[in-house]
């Protein structure tokens, strides 16, 4: 029996995790296993009801399961709220840091039934598939940070800074991904032609690199690697980059893979690993059973593979996801002319009958 930590926090959170665990479920009596899931609050919601974004308690039930399932966090309610208690912050950036969730896996892949779908010409994304391993405790996001008063006005500074250990244990892990991948391609994305943080950065993969001779590494500027994704995506295989760059360059990569909506992620690295959609809690669209649950969803089924070795499970999602889309079901993200328009809760079921129905 596994435990699972639900966390469904706010916006379209609930609503695609309440999908994503119908899935899980069919998938489950399918296969045997056995998931025992407990909610619990984060984000604004854990604001508005205990005055805290991330309790101890949701922290305690997360440290005491086999893996954390999350929806998406914040919204304009929370906007102005002091940085302590913004959503973002405080309940899901704290959550990777406490977890010591350093990795983040966001894997970008078109689905063959929804090439139609990605607002890329067919003979530029058809085929890709491939992963951006983003740091995601270290960085920009997690540098000093001030806002002071200076005889001009105000001074605001945020700090990009990497130690040796930090840089050295994403390199590794990316490595090793790289080494089990078909084409043993390794991207390390930087811009060290400006900053310090990126000669250290570049420096550590090149000497990683001796290790891994089996391994072809490229070194690329964060903005080159911005303008070849929508070049030539199926360049890419595995990528490995700093956090923010990786928050903006993984934003853009989803619409290889046809919308956000469709890109899931496993944060790795600490005791407990945490899968969520990379997209944001959507606020515009919640409650109006319009989101796209295929990217939680598809985090359930990296939480099959990564956390429960699940793999048979995990495969059965993602063809079950193919499948939908190739008998033309679509999200209003993902819809184009001559397909059926769906709600979320539609996706869902759809997916759940798939898994189901198909064989082993
Ligand atoms: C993401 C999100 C978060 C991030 C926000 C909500 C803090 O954009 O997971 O990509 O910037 O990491
Ligand atoms: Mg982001």
């Amino acid at each position: 029996m596994y435990n699972i930590a639900v966390l469904p926090g706010d916006g379209i959170g609930p609503e695609i995790i309440t999908e994503t665990i119908k899935v899980l479920q069919a998938v489950g009596e399918k296969c045997g296993l056995e998931m025992k899931f407990t909610e619990a609050l984060v984000g604004g919601a854990a604001l508005d009801a205990t005055g805290v974004p991330l309790s101890d308690e949701t922290l305690e039930l997360c440290y005491n399961s086999d893996a954390i399932l999350l929806g998406a966090v914040g919204g304009p309610k929370w906007d102005t709220l002091p940085v302590h208690l913004r959503p973002e912050a405080a309940s899901l950036l704290r959550l990777r840091k406490e977890l010591d969730l350093f990795a983040n896996l966001r894997f970008v892949k078109l689905f063959p039934g929804l090439v139609d779908g990605s607002p890329l010409k067919r003979e530029i994304v058809e085929g890709t598939e491939l992963v951006v391993i983003r740091e995601a405790t270290g960085g920009l996001y997690f540098g000093e940070k001030k806002r002071e008063r200076t005889a001009e006005g105000e001074r605001a500074v945020d700090t990009l800074v990497y130690n040796t250990f930090e840089i050295e244990r994403i390199g590794r892990l990316a490595f090793e991904m790289a080494r089990k991948h078909p084409r043993k391609h390794l991207t390390s994305v930087d811009k060290h032609n400006v900053l310090a943080s990126s000669r250290l950065w570049r420096d550590i993969m090149n000497k990683l690199a001796k290790e891994y001779p089996d391994v072809n590494l490229e070194h690329m500027y964060v903005d080159n690697c911005a303008m070849q994704l929508v070049r030539n995506p199926r360049q890419f295989s595995i990528m490995v980059t700093e956090n923010m760059f990786g928050d903006i360059l993984t934003d853009e990569a989803s619409m290889l893979a046809g919308s956000i909506g469709m890109l899931p992620s496993a944060s790795i690295g600490g005791k407990v690993a945490l899968y969520e959609p990379a997209h944001g809690s959507a606020p515009d669209i919640a409650g109006q059973n319009k989101a796209n649950p295929l990217a939680a969803i598809l985090s359930g089924a990296l939480m099959l593979r990564y956390s429960l070795s699940a793999e048979e499970a995990a495969l059965s999602i993602e063809k079950a996801v193919n499948s939908v889309l190739e008998a033309g079901y679509r999200t209003g993200d993902i819809m184009a002319p001559g397909m059926k328009r769906v709600g979320t809760v539609e996706m869902g079921d759809l997916v759940a009958k798939s898994v189901k129905e198909e064989a082993l």
